[in-house]
């Protein structure tokens, strides 16, 4: 990262690695959550780039057009009409609402899409289970766009649309851009914050999961919903290359707490791709 910047111009914070942070959909319009997120934002010594959801808003403004939501794989089957509000809600509220309460916790924050400067660029994710209809997996990232921001002290705040090879957006699950950003970047680290503490097995907090032992818990119905491309997404970023995935919430963030993930040899970064390779296809 030092190519980056002159020295007299370098803030001190961009000489660490910066961290990803993937904000839930759950918590984002709770004002107290965001309140202490964005202290917590304003307090991190690492730079950050903030990626963030919008499950619940979106599945609420698809009710109210009468367009009933619809899930393969914890993934939302996208149609034109439902792509639309994904970017409407994503673009819009939530990330204008993200980025209103970090400038007010004094975060310089920039918010932008994955369409914008074609930051993300995505293909038609195929699922075994059904068609998808506009999701995207992401196949490129301009991480460049992202670290130039964090060296002038910018903290990006990411809405998860991506720019296909048609010119149209597609909807990207923001655990899986969060992923492709973390690895392009060079991150850290990756931060899942949603509403639960922990992965939970039997009503468990688990401190770590591995990829065996997540593969099974999906299998068995332990993991479901939303946590399936959460684990899948934190266990892939941990394999290629991001030294540290954690799936957890706000409180457990601060408390050092949450499930941590580790690639099967407990060596994230030996078994990874080199961290500044494009991302692959997943
Ligand atoms: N084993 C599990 N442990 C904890 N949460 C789980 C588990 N399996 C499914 N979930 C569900 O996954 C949800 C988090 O996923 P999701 O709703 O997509 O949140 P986000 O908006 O943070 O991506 C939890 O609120 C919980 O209902
Ligand atoms: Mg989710």
């Amino acid at each position: 990262m030092d190519t980056l910047h002159t020295p007299q111009e370098a803030p001190r914070h961009t000489m660490t690695q910066p961290i990803v942070l993937k904000i839930g959909g759950n918590d984002i319009d709770d004002p107290q959550f965001l309140r202490a997120l964005a202290g917590y934002v304003a307090g991190l010594e690492a730079p950050a780039v903030i990626v963030h959801g919008g499950g619940k808003e979106i599945g609420a403004l698809q009710q109210r057009m009468g367009v009933e939501p619809r899930w393969v794989d914890g993934l939302r089957v996208t149609d034109e009409e439902t792509l639309a509000v994904v970017e409407m809600v994503l673009c819009g509220r939530v990330n204008k609402r993200l980025v209103r309460q970090l400038l007010a916790a004094g975060v310089d924050a920039e918010g932008l899409s994955g369409t914008d400067r074609g930051l993300l660029r995505a293909r038609k994710l195929l699922s075994e289970h059904g068609d998808l209809g506009r999701v995207g997996r992401v196949t490129a990232v301009r991480g460049q766009v992202l670290l130039e921001m964090l060296a002038r002290g910018v903290v990006p705040v990411i809405a998860p649309l991506a720019l296909g090879e048609d010119g149209e957006p597609f909807n990207v699950n923001a655990d899986h851009a969060a992923a492709a950003i973390a690895q392009a970047i060079g991150a850290a680290e990756i931060v899942f914050l949603t509403n639960v503490r922990a992965v939970l097995v039997d009503g468990v907090p688990q401190p770590s999961l591995g990829q065996r032992q997540a593969e099974r818990l999906i299998a068995d119905g332990a993991i479901f919903g939303g946590m399936v491309p959460k684990v899948q997404t934190a266990l892939h970023a941990v394999a290629l290359g991001v030294p540290r995935a954690v799936i957890t919430d706000l409180d457990g963030l601060q408390h050092h707490a949450g499930t941590v993930f580790h690639n099967g040899n407990g060596h994230g970064q030996e078994a990874s791709l080199p961290l500044a390779a494009p991302v692959a296809a997943w």
